[in-house]
């Protein structure tokens, strides 16, 4: 997408032809910058410490690692070191072991000598794979938020609440979430978003504002307890998140927060979908409560807050006495009964394992 003149994705090959640059989203608003990932430790902590974040660019990103290692060193023995290595680094989103997977099966049955090139030739295809996916679910959500637009008078918007950052920032381009967002707002379909400022690392206020500002999409940034009370007094008209893994009944886990926000919409009766690309479903898990692994990050987190003083430095306070814990599971898991539906590149499928297997019959 856009930011000034000049169109970025979030990730793509330096012209060395061996090292990939990506947008540092540590920094976002306040500064834009680029930075280049030169070897497979490098990739590992931008993944880790979150420089690059969500589900499919997580993907994206260890796929480029994966062609970085066969560049180093072909070998079966180095991609698997470096497959256990990369898969390590954030236990949640599938959709990197997805592409570890995918580069792996790709690589493998090559000779050693072919694996490095055809390595970066796969990482890119992936790559722009994500693009088309979040361009079809883009396609399959406007149809939504027209059918929403339909009931209102002239001008009056579709308002639709997110939370965390399911934008192009969290994937290589268009975003999950927002693509239909994108989409309806090209179309002349007048929308607003409520901004969910998503705590503890604040993805929503600093990354899907961001975003949204400078896309022209009219948003407003709410703090996270404030969607039930707008729910009850008929202020949003849908809420669509991302996800970071989905199981085959269609649980939906995403950035911790999203099930109170599934709960309000039901009791509500808003519309509660979620956007995704099928690398994101995990065919091999049915109950997401009981069997996704949630990511506990560092306390730190939760106890201080990052932002930019009036003299330009990135600064983290301190928010809570020194002493006291705080504990930080990072995703939670949406049970598929509270979810309308799942916007997928294929269609809308209904949050059950009859409705995904209706979508994706070669997973029956
Ligand atoms: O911890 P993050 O910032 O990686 O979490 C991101 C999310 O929870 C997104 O909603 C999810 O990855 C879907 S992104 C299209």
């Amino acid at each position: 997408m856009k930011v000034g003149n000049r169109h970025y994705r979030t990730i793509w090959l330096n012209d060395d032809g061996r090292t990939i640059d990506i947008i540092d989203q540590r920094w976002l608003p306040h500064e834009f910058r680029i930075v280049n990932l030169r070897n497979v430790e490098q990739v590992a902590v931008a993944i880790r410490d979150m420089w690059v974040r969500g589900a499919p660019l997580i993907g994206v990103t260890a796929a480029y690692g994966m062609a970085i290692a066969a560049a180093e060193d072909a070998s079966d023995a180095h991609l698997e070191k470096t497959w256990e290595y990369l898969n390590e680094t954030r236990p949640t989103a599938i959709n990197l072991r997805w592409a570890l997977n995918e580069m792996l099966a790709t690589l493998k049955p090559l000779a050693e000598g072919d694996r490095a090139a055809r390595a970066y030739e796969r990482a890119f295809e992936i790559a722009n794979e994500d693009v088309e996916l979040n361009r079809s679910i883009g396609r399959n959500g406007l149809e939504v938020i027209r059918k929403i637009a339909a009931t209102k008078k002239p001008g009056e918007p579709v308002n639709i609440l997110t939370h965390c950052n399911a934008g192009w920032l969290a994937t290589v381009d268009y975003g999950t979430a927002t693509a239909p967002i994108y989409l309806a707002t090209e179309e002349g379909i007048p929308v607003h978003v409520y901004v969910d400022e998503t705590r503890p690392r604040n993805q929503g206020a600093q990354l899907t504002a961001w975003e949204l500002n400078g896309h022209g999409v009219p948003h407003t940034l709410i703090v996270d307890n404030a969607g039930g009370h707008l729910m009850q007094h008929g202020e949003v008209d849908m809420v669509i998140v991302g996800t970071d893994r989905t199981t085959s009944r269609g649980d939906v886990c995403n950035k911790i927060g999203t099930y109170l926000k599934a709960l309000a919409a039901k009791d509500n009766g808003v519309p509660f979908y979620v956007a995704l690309p099928s690398p994101t479903i995990d065919w091999t898990v049915d109950d997401g409560v009981a069997e996704i692994p949630i990511e506990e990050r560092d306390d730190r987190e939760v106890t201080h807050v990052q932002g930019k003083t009036e003299d330009g430095k990135t600064v983290s306070v301190r928010i809570s006495p020194e002493g006291t814990p705080g504990a930080n599971p990072a995703f939670d898991v949406t049970p598929a009964r509270l979810i309308t539906g799942l916007i997928t590149e294929r269609g809308i499928a209904v949050a059950s394992t009859e409705g995904l297997k209706a979508l994706f019959p070669e997973r029956s």
